[in-house]
């Protein structure tokens, strides 16, 4: 029997190695936290005990739309939207998967490569895929052929754009201008955007969140618990137009109903802290940004690999060294090129770009270059560039 959706190609790998690899740079986020580690950093934030205060709270069933103050605090990130805007759900793939069955688009444009759900889910429900394709040039640096896509969108009209923005697996961040041009390209065909902003948090140079695609009309999809390495906690949101909202949660009741209150309690603090002094993602900001000064200095002394750090988010992506210009110029693989099992030997995950396959992309860059994650600890981060430009790779 052929399963409605595809096999999820990255899940399987990063589920075969993420608890095996000694660096595990296969995955989106920043290091996982333990629950004492959260509570111990936000603990500063609160005038009562975290901890006594979570064994007070009632395995019952949430409210169905989310807790009343952690949507409203969803909210406030989103200039323009009151509490009824925002349904809180099980991770972001949730929200999407509900809000693409309101939605049904008929043609689905998206970034590509993109993370797997953004097509796979519009594709089962029927609807044809528009890709904007990013362009890596031959230093592995990732650009947004802007002019193209704003062409694409015009010329072939689609219903629904998913504007992943920080993007995954390409780490690019686009400027408010060219953010403009592909919003205005879409209201010029009648094209609901969806934002899926999973690494907003981590987009500036100072611990705040960046800024939102959201405006009355469009929606949103987010969650922090990529950017603050707590994807256990499984927290998601939907932020968009009430009446859809209320429909997403409607079909919610067959799926997961309500979501974990303890997980929304401690997205709850975890907002609140954000706006008092923000210690507990501070560090976790700072790490970023460091792990990402050690990419710049660790890119310009060795001559294995091209890439860049991301711009935004957690996630870029590297490639041996000439392989994209040796593509380019059709004289095949690079002879450095390092294979998955090499670095695996070595005790290095990293996501081939290949597991991006499904969705709609085509260009040579996929079958060699693969997604590095900067959410390792700064001196694991270290040693594994370290282990990455080894002599005997
Ligand atoms: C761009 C993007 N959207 C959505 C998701 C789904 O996230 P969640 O773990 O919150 O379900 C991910 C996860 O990696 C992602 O990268």
């Amino acid at each position: 029997m052929k399963a409605p959706l595809s096999e999820f190609l990255m899940e399987d790998l990063l589920e075969e190695h993420r608890f095996s690899a000694r660096f595990n740079a296969g995955e989106s986020g920043h290091r996982a936290q333990s629950l004492g580690s959260l509570l111990t950093g936000l603990q500063p934030d609160f005038n009562f005990n975290l901890q006594d205060a979570l064994s007070e709270v009632m395995l019952s069933d949430a409210p169905n739309m989310g807790q009343e103050q952690l949507r409203s605090l969803v909210a406030q990130l989103h200039p323009g939207a009151s509490p009824e805007n925002v349904l809180i759900t099980t991770g972001t793939s949730e929200a999407l998967l509900l809000l693409l069955r309101q939605l049904r688009p008929r043609k689905l444009a998206l970034i590509a490569p993109a993370f797997q759900l953004l097509s796979e889910i519009p594709c089962s429900l029927g609807a044809e895929i528009l890709p904007l394709p990013v362009r890596w040039n031959a230093l592995g640096h990732p650009e947004a052929p802007i002019d193209a896509w704003v062409n694409a969108i015009q010329a072939n009209k689609p219903d629904v754009f998913i504007f992943n923005h920080p993007h995954n697996p390409s780490g690019l961040l686009l400027s408010q201008q060219h953010i403009e041009m592909l919003l205005a390209a879409s209201a010029s065909v009648n094209c609901v955007v969806i934002g899926d902003e999973h690494y907003r948090f981590l987009s500036r140079p100072v611990p705040e969140p960046g800024p939102t695609l959201y405006a009355r009309g469009r929606f949103v999809t987010g969650s922090f618990i990529k950017c603050a390495g707590t994807p256990g906690l499984r927290i998601g949101w939907c932020v968009g137009d009430a009446q859809v909202l209320q429909a997403m949660q409607s079909e919610k009741n067959y799926l997961t109903h309500t979501v974990n209150p303890i997980s929304q309690l401690i997205a709850t603090w975890f907002l609140q802290s954000l706006q008092r002094s923000n210690g507990f993602f501070s560090v976790l900001h700072s790490e970023w940004l460091e792990n990402k000064r050690t990419f710049a200095q660790w890119k310009s002394k060795q001559d294995l690999w091209n890439g860049f750090e991301p711009a935004g988010g957690l996630v870029s992506c590297v490639f041996p060294r000439g392989s994209l210009q040796a593509a380019e110029a059709g004289s095949g693989l690079h002879p450095s090129v390092t294979s998955f099992a090499a670095l695996r030997e070595r005790g290095v995950f990293l996501l081939p770009l290949s597991t991006f396959e499904q969705t709609f992309y085509s260009d040579v860059a996929l079958s060699l270059g693969f997604r590095l994650g900067f959410g390792l600890s700064t001196a694991q981060f270290k040693q594994m560039l370290s282990v990455m430009v080894r002599s005997d790779l």
